[in-house]
């Protein structure tokens, strides 16, 4: 059985729909899901799915608190999951090859620090980019960085604005994040 803590810092609508897609899949677990945010979304998200939630303060991420509840629990993998903090060093260590992220933009376009949720889809209109997408790659020391697990894309109409292109990008996570995270699953455990 494989422990997967999921990360998360907003509404958790993915977070939601990977512990829905596993349901039923006897090698993963998901004990719990974890997010900087007292008030968000996900929390509500949390209960309504019966896994348990609990928020951390980035202080804690940064001095080993986090690291050390995740080998306490015995967690084997690590979803980012709309997580907007900066993994630190020392947890890609732990983990490496075993954090995996989404980025709603195709990288190494519209990435790096500040690019994230809404401000991705606002760069890509005001560029008039034809097409945008997701990334789900391996974390690594750098934001947006790792090796790439899966990209999809969608088109970019001239006439779209931010929230469209979020919107399509949301159903573009929603059909493949689940199965990047298999992909990554079976390349690191064969299961
Ligand atoms: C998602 O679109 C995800 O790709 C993005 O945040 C959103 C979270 O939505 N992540 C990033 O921008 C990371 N740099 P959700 O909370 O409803 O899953």
């Amino acid at each position: 059985m494989i422990k997967i803590a999921i990360f998360a810092s907003g509404s958790g609508s993915n977070a939601e729909n990977i512990i829905e897609y596993f349901k039923g899949n006897e090698n993963v677990s998901f004990p719990f899901i974890l997010c900087n945010k007292k008030d968000a979304y996900v929390h509500e998200r949390a209960k309504k799915l019966g896994v348990p939630s609990q928020t951390f303060a980035k202080s804690e991420l940064e001095d080993g608190s986090i690291l050390r509840l995740l080998k306490e629990n015995n967690i084997d993998f690590i979803v980012l999951a709309g997580f907007l903090l900066k993994v630190p060093e020392a947890m890609v260590e732990a983990y490496p090859h075993r954090i995996v992220n989404i980025h709603p933009a195709l990288l190494p376009n519209y990435g790096g620090k500040g690019m994230y949720g809404h401000h991705v889809h606002e760069a890509v209109v005001a560029a008039g980019e034809k097409e945008s997408g997701i990334t789900v790659h391996y974390v690594d020391q750098h934001y947006d960085h790792g090796c790439t697990i899966l990209q999809e894309k969608c088109a970019v109409a001239p006439t779209d604005t931010p929230d469209d292109v979020a919107a399509n990008v949301h159903k573009l996570e929603y059909a493949f994040f689940p199965k990047a995270i298999e992909m990554a699953l079976k390349e690191q455990f064969g299961v």
